[in-house]
């Protein structure tokens, strides 16, 4: 039996799983697990399923020890791990992608509804018993139809949201490294084009690449800084579900601010959970606290991953959807 931690509550079914072959200790608490605790935990470990919030670099693997075999995140962006710290090691790290495509592209659909149709504004109207009435000019917003959807980032969870668009009668524009599958390009009528391009003409810009950081090759932290937000048209809107280090937190308030932009749905923020308190108090911003792919369905799917691929490298296969170069 090998020793496999889980650094949070995940649910039940992935325990399960783990629990039939395994010796499985879970740090079973409401908040997240701190730093110090979870590298005590992780001690002698030989698979460890990890969130988000926790940094996998050199000294959690140090913690660990030799015998770690597998880091298995249950979340596909795995920008809190040190890829290449662990393929120095022959440690196996893997994500949960494709699992959480169409509940991730639902949460940036529905940002983007609230925010250009300014629910999230009629909502607090209504909660902070603000006097209102049914006017003709009341409360207008941007309709989607005919619009403009510039996609940066055309993996899985980009090409969703693009679908979602196209049924919503909008054009799609994309940018990436990688040309879209033809097929789903003519499906979709997408048109790729440089990021320059997409930031001028989108009415939606809307980002799903992954977070590199600074300083890594193709790296896309702050890659919406302050200059691209002027690239962007008054009228436009920016929507994040992908990461928030991905925008320039502070220029965007000053944008959103200045009216450089019409408005924001946003997700997920640069230091999580801490939200930019110029963001706060602006109307014209719809803030969620990083649901993206917050259904039972999808975390129970993701856990069940997580899992899977954590069996997959203890019993020496090759799991599902690795990170590291197998
Ligand atoms: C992910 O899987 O990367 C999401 O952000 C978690 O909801």
């Amino acid at each position: 039996m090998a020793k496999v931690v889980v650094t949070n509550r995940i649910p039940q079914e992935g325990i399960e799983a783990l629990q039939a072959e395994h010796d499985v200790t879970v740090w079973d608490h409401e908040e997240c697990i701190s730093r110090e605790k979870c590298l005590e935990l992780i001690a002698g470990a030989d698979a460890v399923l990890t969130l988000l919030t926790e940094k996998v670099d050199d000294e959690f693997l140090d913690a660990a020890g030799e015998q770690l075999k597998v880091v298995a995140n249950v979340a596909v962006g795995y920008n809190n791990i040190d890829v290449a710290a662990c393929e120095k090691r022959g440690i196996v790290a893997t994500n949960t992608p494709k699992v959480l495509t169409e509940t991730t592209a639902d949460t940036a659909f529905g940002l983007m509804l609230m925010v250009t149709r300014r629910f999230g504004e009629g909502e607090r109207v209504i909660r902070s018993k603000t006097p209102w009435q049914w006017g003709m000019f009341y409360m207008l917003g941007m309709g989607l139809q005919g619009k403009t959807i510039g996609i940066v980032g055309a993996g899985q969870i980009g090409i969703a949201m693009a679908r979602r668009a196209k049924v919503f009668g909008m054009e799609v524009i994309y940018t990436d490294a990688y040309e879209m599958d033809a097929s789903v390009e003519q499906e979709l009528g997408a048109k790729k084009v440089e990021l320059d391009e997409l930031l001028s003409q989108a009415d939606v810009v809307s980002l799903h690449c992954p977070l590199i950081p600074a300083g890594q090759e193709g790296s896309t932290h702050h890659l919406i800084d302050a200059e691209a937000l002027k690239k962007m048209k008054p009228t436009a809107y920016l929507v994040n579900s992908a990461r928030g280090p991905i925008i320039d937190e502070a220029a965007l308030v000053e944008a959103l601010t200045s009216g450089q932009i019409a408005g924001a749905g946003l997700d997920v923020f640069e230091n999580e959970p801490t939200v930019h308190e110029g963001l706060l108090d602006l109307d014209n911003v719809v803030l969620l606290p990083h649901l993206g792919s917050a259904t039972v369905e999808t975390r129970t799917a993701m856990a069940e991953l997580a899992a899977r691929n954590a069996l997959a490298v203890l019993a020496g296969k090759t799991p599902e959807t690795p990170v590291t170069k197998i």
